[in-house]
């Protein structure tokens, strides 16, 4: 793991936009690299939630050995909470928009970091499917804003896409390549915005494929599942890797993928809308393609025919 004095030069100030399972744990990642970290979200509620996960996630990992006390405890001062995006974005020098999936939503963000971010600051959106064109054009400084997109859960996960749209510079590329290696992550560059990037167009063929055979009366969720951690070496199948997620999640990505390309074999599944109208919609709700509410040994229960 980086230390403080890793923090990029001239990037210190980080802001994220949205507290929720990826903005908290992307606002962590760069508090323990050594940035000094603002977490911005419109609820009080949503930042209180996302602070407590952290800590607890931070007191495990001190627990099991694999930081010190005191390292933690400096890496959580250096994340401050708040409501206020005016406050937030005025001293940034780079930020990470993880709100949710809906153009309209970081139009709006992108709009207001435009006008409340120092000039310099580089503007980033985690999204995975929305090209950062979209919300790039909202701006006057669309040559510094990029998608800088991580992986759930996004301290473990090393990959980081960062995809360039046709008026990114190559200053803010390098700027942002750079920085993602000094947090300690991988950064992998597309020179071209393409809906799902790289990883989740593999992962989502790997989805559809089990969502048929499970469709089609081949195979269990848990069989599926189950092929996949022990012939290819996944660390988990694609309907934990789903529940992980999120099935609202899932839906949303899908939903903005078929918006960008219009082709209906990008719209979700219909065994995913149907389970995210229910509110299964995986660890989060207790209920997803397995259930996680009921004791770990009988945990386990095949859904999909039984929706
Ligand atoms: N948040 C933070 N840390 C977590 C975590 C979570 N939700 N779940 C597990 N961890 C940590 C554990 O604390 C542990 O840390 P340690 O090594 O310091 O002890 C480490 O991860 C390993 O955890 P476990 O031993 O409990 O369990 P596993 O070995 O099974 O690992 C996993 C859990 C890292 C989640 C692993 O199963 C995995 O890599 N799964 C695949 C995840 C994946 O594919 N993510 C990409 C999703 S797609 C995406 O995010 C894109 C978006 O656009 C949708």
């Amino acid at each position: 793991m980086p230390g403080p004095e890793t923090s990029q030069r001239g990037l210190a100030r980080v802001l994220v936009v949205g507290a929720g399972a990826m903005g908290s744990q992307i606002a962590m990642v760069f508090a323990l690299a050594g940035h000094d970290v603002i977490l911005q979200d419109i609820t009080e509620s949503g930042l209180a939630t996302a602070r407590n996960q952290l800590e607890e996630r931070m007191d495990a990992t001190v627990a099991k050995g694999r930081m010190t006390a005191g390292t933690a405890r400096q890496a959580l001062n250096r994340l401050t909470c708040t409501t206020d995006l005016g406050e937030a974005a005025s001293s940034a020098d780079f930020v990470i928009e993880a709100a949710t999936e809906k153009l309209a939503i970081k139009q709006h963000i992108f709009a207001e970091l435009d006008r409340l971010a120092p000039p310099h600051a580089i503007l980033a959106t985690n999204s995975s499917t929305l090209g950062s064109s979209k919300v790039a054009k909202v701006t006057r400084r669309p040559g510094q804003v990029c998608n800088v997109h991580f992986f759930n859960p996004a301290l473990v996960m090393k990959c980081v896409e960062v995809v360039r749209h046709p008026e990114t510079t190559q200053a803010t590329v390098d700027t942002v390549m750079e920085l993602v290696r000094t947090i300690g992550k991988q950064p992998v560059l597309l020179s071209r915005e393409i809906p799902g990037f790289v990883a989740n167009r593999l992962m989502g063929v790997l989805r559809d494929e089990a969502l048929s055979l499970l469709d089609a009366g081949i195979a269990s969720t848990e069989d599926i599942d189950t092929a996949a951690k022990t012939a290819l070496g996944h660390p988990m199948g694609p309907f934990e890797l789903m529940d992980l997620v999120g099935i609202d999640v899932n839906c949303m990505i899908a939903e903005a993928t078929y918006a960008e390309t219009g082709n209906p074999t990008d719209l979700p599944h219909p065994m995913i809308r149907e389970m995210y109208e229910a509110g299964r919609l995986g660890r989060k709700s207790g209920k997803g393609w397995y259930d996680y509410e009921t004791p770990q040994d009988d945990r386990i229960h095949k859904t999909g025919t039984t929706l």
